[in-house]
């Protein structure tokens, strides 16, 4: 075999498939969890690429651990926060990642938050569950309406503006920050760009939807939560960090905002211990990009990158120039 490639956990075999028809001898970390920073510096050792995961840090150390024959680093991810994209390129390490396959199904996946937050889904199911269910009632698991509600997109890129898409068809009035890159976004949305302040102030449902970095790490603290409408729900299916953990058991024990729906965490896999027994928030363990197909697609994209690096040609997704 002429590549030697690590890939850090099982992932859908047609990946790993696809690496081997391609000249690749592939070792597989075989532990039932990620690998101790220690297993990584001695796995990346010789290898030409790694395909690696969101909660692999790949930092100076695994780097240069790799060096000379690492080639390319190839996350299972759209975000690439976990892994030092200055360092490996000043190496000439090639990064890339998995976007445009998990748009939709993180997407889906906010959907069913503010679906869940705003109709009191968890609540209703354990209530039905437990045997409690005695006919209907008028007053019984009132919500929040979601139809012409306004839905702040924290971050309209890919996914954020496939939140906006869907939404639209639910008749959602849409507000975003930052760039949007399809042209006709506005048009067919309606959505209309504004400032953080205004977003928060006029949302009845706020997504996070930003990459974090050292600009959106806690970019939701007391201050801008203490914006948000009492009624208002917050969901976060991008990265923990952006929303300092802390201020936001704070913002749910004190009514600050009705409630929230998230899928990551500031210190994943810790979750606050609060937020634990919060019943106006909605828990999912990162499984934004989580349905068969989409991981199989995510399998073959980072294999691809892989791939082409190895073979001297562009990958389709690179990460840092
Ligand atoms: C990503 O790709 O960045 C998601 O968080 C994992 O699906």
């Amino acid at each position: 075999m002429k590549f030697k490639v690590f890939v850090t956990r099982e992932i859908p075999k047609m990946g790993i498939a696809l690496l081997r028809k391609n000249g690749c001898s592939v070792d597989i970390f075989n532990a039932d969890r990620r690998p101790l920073k220690e297993e990584l510096l001695r796995h990346i050792r010789g290898k030409h690429a790694i395909l690696c995961l969101l909660t692999d840090k790949i930092d100076r150390d695994v780097i240069t651990a790799g060096l000379p024959a690492l080639k390319v680093i190839s996350n299972l991810a759209a975000g690439t926060d976990n892994i030092d994209l200055e360092f490996a390129a000043q190496n000439g390490i090639t990064v890339t990642n998995t976007p445009d396959a998990l748009t939709d199904a993180t997407a889906e996946l906010a959907g069913a938050l503010i679906f869940a937050c705003a109709r009191r889904i968890i609540e209703s199911d354990d209530f039905t569950r437990r045997g409690l269910f005695k006919g209907w009632e008028p007053m019984l698991f009132r919500g929040a309406d979601i139809h012409h509600q306004t839905l702040g997109i924290i971050g309209a890129g890919k996914i954020g503006q496939s939140v906006a898409e869907k939404s639209a068809g639910f008749n959602m009035k849409i507000l975003y920050t930052a760039h949007a890159r399809k042209k006709d976004f506005e048009a067919r949305t309606g959505a209309r760009k504004t400032t953080l302040q205004k977003l928060l102030k006029e949302s009845d449902f706020v997504s996070i939807h930003a990459p974090l970095t050292q600009e959106t790490r806690h970019m939701l603290t007391r201050k801008e939560l203490s914006i948000m409408k009492p009624a208002a729900y917050l969901i976060n299916t991008g990265r923990g960090p952006i929303i300092k953990e802390d201020d936001l058991v704070w913002a749910l024990k004190n009514r600050k905002i009705a409630g929230a729906g998230l899928d990551v965490y500031e210190f994943e896999p810790a979750i606050h211990k609060d937020l634990i027994d919060l019943p106006n928030v909605v828990l999912l363990p990162h499984i934004g990009s989580a349905t068969v197909k989409t991981r199989e697609t995510m399998s073959l994209t980072a294999a691809d990158n892989i791939i082409a690096v190895l073979h001297g040609y562009m990958p389709k997704y690179i990460v840092n120039a």
